[in-house]
């Protein structure tokens, strides 16, 4: 797998990896370790942060929509509230950007057909998920497809992307493994823990992977088809600001959410 690590995102990074002829994309210093500590702070008073009701040791601002898929009402809530979610988060953090407003905004600009914030069945979606995994916590290996998680998708993805910026990381553990393999729906399935969004990785599924050590204020980039995971997070904190980007096509708007 091929990792490329730069000072800036820029167009032709981006296409390799959306075409999957590169694998990680990191951008070193996307925002910095003033702006990550400021941030910290003010979420610490942020009226949407709440708790994981199966994994109480991972906290979060905002919702992601794979939440919500087993859920209608709390999908409703989910569109009702995406825009709503989007200002309150960006009203907290003023005078301050937000890493994913900052990341929505050098897409477009070096996207040439920009980024839109996604939408289904005409209703936006939420960006700008934020995780803190306390220490004990990581999360298991498995695949972000968003074409699995609804029928109603107005997009036709050929990858999908998900972008991180870390805002703080624990002494140990917390790291990246991305898997160099991209199960189809129904293996997945076959390999899934009962219960759980994740797969077993014991069984006849080949293991070659990387492992990536982000560092405070980092943009990291891969395809969430690639089967990935969070190491168990020890001694501190590992916090992120997340969401995916959606391609389409070298000629098509990339899409944003979470
Ligand atoms: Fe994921």
């Amino acid at each position: 797998m091929k990792v490329v690590t730069r000072n800036e995102l820029h167009e032709y990074d981006l296409s390799l990896l959306m075409n999957d002829e590169i694998q990680v994309l990191r951008i070193i210093n996307f925002f910095s370790d003033n702006s990550c500590q400021e941030l910290l702070k003010k979420l610490e008073n942020c009226n949407l942060l709440g708790r994981y009701k199966n994994a109480p040791l991972i906290k979060r601002i905002g919702r992601a929509f794979y939440e919500t898929i087993n859920n209608p009402k709390e999908q409703s809530d989910y569109f009702e509230s995406a825009t709503l979610w989007i200002k309150e988060i960006r009203k907290n953090c003023s005078p301050l950007i937000t890493p994913i407003d900052l990341l929505r905004l050098v897409l477009d600009e070096a996207w040439i057909h920009g980024v839109n914030l996604a939408t289904i069945n005409d209703k936006k979606m939420f960006v700008g998920l934020v995780r803190k995994f306390s220490t004990g916590s990581y999360a298991e290996a498995h695949q972000d497809h968003l074409e699995w998680d609804t029928n109603n998708s107005d997009y036709d993805l050929k990858n999908q992307i998900a972008c991180n910026v870390f805002l703080k990381l624990p002494k140990y553990g917390g790291e990246i493994i991305i898997y160099d393999q991209s199960l189809s729906k129904k293996d997945y399935e076959k390999n899934r823990i009962d219960g759980s969004y994740g797969i077993n990785l014991d069984s006849s599924i080949k293991k070659t992977a990387i492992q990536l050590r982000p560092r405070i204020g980092e943009l990291i980039l891969f395809s969430s088809h690639k089967t990935h995971a969070l190491s168990t997070v020890d001694d501190g904190e590992h916090v992120a600001w997340s969401s995916f980007v959606g391609f389409s096509g070298n000629d098509k708007p990339l899409i944003i959410w979470s």
